[in-house]
């Protein structure tokens, strides 16, 4: 069983650079099948989550050629199946964004229903009320959503709630429905944007992503085109969390420092000293005494619930008494008991973390709940005296690519580990 060990107390010092965004990757490897013409798309991370997108893609007859690890061209000309259901494209939330990638393109569309997830219950009733404004008839059974339309006709759409993936999904669907298509209180995020961009880049007309009223006129077809992904402004943030939890002094490069502000705030709250560049940020915290403070997650720009868990391992290191409010997820803070075994004074009431900062943290061994849990434990094993070792790595591997070696570029004593003589090198060269 991998697990990673740590051997904390290193402040991390240098530079270390950002891969491209997940989250705006999985959307856009789905857009690019929805044309007959070659799709080459750069900067992908090369994590499990991005791979099985992949993979579910051939499965249906898509042509996927994974030039290198961060590009790949694809060509939806072959698709032969409309039905996507295959044991691991379960395991990916993000496996719905076929279902508006092919029920665009091919107006019928089949895929597994993604469960619910150590965050919380996750529905789809957003996704799917769009689907129907366009025409479509949608029906959730046996596991599986299906849905199908005679044709797409552009519509006017509400959101009740804002929601990254309905957005994406009826945004997919919406590029080839006939006529125009309205959605409000749209989600603002940057993979909104990337994704509507990548869109546009294959001739759809897409207008006012990034705002919370979207509109998009419905082209015939999309023809291909090359793109690079965004950088993924949740790894850079961990980067910078990691910073300030061990007192370092990291300049993470390769970014877009505006998608970074809600967490550049937050950073600057607790005393530690940021520098922007146009495509980098340094997070100085050498010689910060951190401050306590209190933030709410909110949808972009508000502070992102995928860097909550890691913000509470820095203010868990504060001076004082912080809070920390979830305003997404109702069940994102199951990483809290494992924290509390390294030492941190956090109590959970509701959706709020009530956190009385401690002057240090101690390894211990942990379990990842899930990916972002994941990466917050490496941080608070990163600033921890002693040893660290995480469970249940398979979570972070699915959005942090490499995150052992970017860390033991910036000095940390880190080890993804296979069996008891890996650990017993480790333990050997760390002393
Ligand atoms: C995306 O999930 C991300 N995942 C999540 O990141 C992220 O936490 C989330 O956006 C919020 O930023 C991907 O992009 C693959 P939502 P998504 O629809 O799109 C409610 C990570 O760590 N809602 O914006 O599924 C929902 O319950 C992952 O990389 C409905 O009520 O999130 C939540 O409270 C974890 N009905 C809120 O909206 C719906 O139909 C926002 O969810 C859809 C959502």
């Amino acid at each position: 069983m991998e697990q990673f060990i740590i051997k904390g107390g290193k402040p991390l010092q240098g530079e270390v650079k950002i891969g491209g965004a997940k989250n705006a990757a999985l959307a856009i490897i789905a857009a690019a099948a929805m044309s007959d013409e070659d799709v080459t798309i750069e900067n992908i991370p090369d994590v499990r989550d991005i791979n099985v997108m992949l993979l579910a893609l051939q499965e249906i007859g898509a042509s996927v050629n994974r030039v290198d690890a961060h590009k790949v061209i694809i060509n939806g000309k072959s698709i032969t199946s409309f039905d996507v259901d295959y044991e691991y494209i379960k395991k990916i939330r993000a496996s719905y964004y076929l279902l508006g990638a092919l029920l665009g393109k091919y107006k019928r569309a089949e895929v597994a229903l993604p469960g619910g997830c150590a965050i919380g219950a996750r529905p789809i009733d957003l996704h799917l009320k769009g689907f129907r404004a366009l025409g479509a008839t949608c029906d959730v059974s046996y596991g599986l959503i299906s849905a199908k339309a005679e044709k797409l006709r552009g519509t006017h759409i509400y959101l009740d709630k804002v929601s990254v993936g309905a957005t994406i999904n009826i945004m997919l669907a919406a590029t080839l429905a006939e006529g125009k298509t309205i959605i409000e209180n749209a989600a603002k995020e940057p993979h909104v944007v990337d994704v509507a961009n990548l869109l546009n880049s294959m001739g759809a007309n897409i207008k006012g992503a990034g705002t919370d009223v979207i509109r998009i006129f419905g082209v015939e077809k999309l023809h291909g085109t090359e793109y690079s992904v965004i950088p993924d402004q949740i790894e850079a943030g961990t980067f910078m969390f990691a910073a300030a939890a061990t007192h370092g002094d990291v300049l993470v490069k390769n970014v877009i420092p505006k998608h970074l502000e809600a967490t550049t705030a937050k950073l600057l709250e607790t005393g530690c000293e940021i520098v922007e560049y146009d495509d980098a940020v340094r997070v100085i915290a050498t010689h910060t005494t951190l401050q306590p403070t209190s933030v709410t997650t909110l949808p972009y720009p508000g502070f992102p619930t995928d860097m909550q868990p890691q913000m509470t391992v820095v203010l868990g290191l504060a001076g004082g008494v912080s809070t920390v409010t979830e305003g997404i997820w109702e069940n994102r803070f199951k990483y809290v008991d494992e924290l509390n075994r390294m030492g941190s004074n956090i109590r959970v009431e509701s959706n709020i973390a009530i956190i009385t900062g401690v002057d240090h943290y101690t390894g211990a061994e942990v379990s990842a709940p899930d990916l972002r849990a994941g990466a917050a434990l490496i941080i608070a094993g990163l600033a921890a005296d002693g040893f660290t070792t995480i469970d249940d790595i398979h979570y972070i591997q699915r959005g942090y690519e490499h995150i052992e070696e970017k860390f033991r570029q910036l000095g940390a004593d880190m080890e993804l580990v296979d069996s008891e003589h890996d650990r017993q090198k480790f333990l050997l060269k760390v002393g």
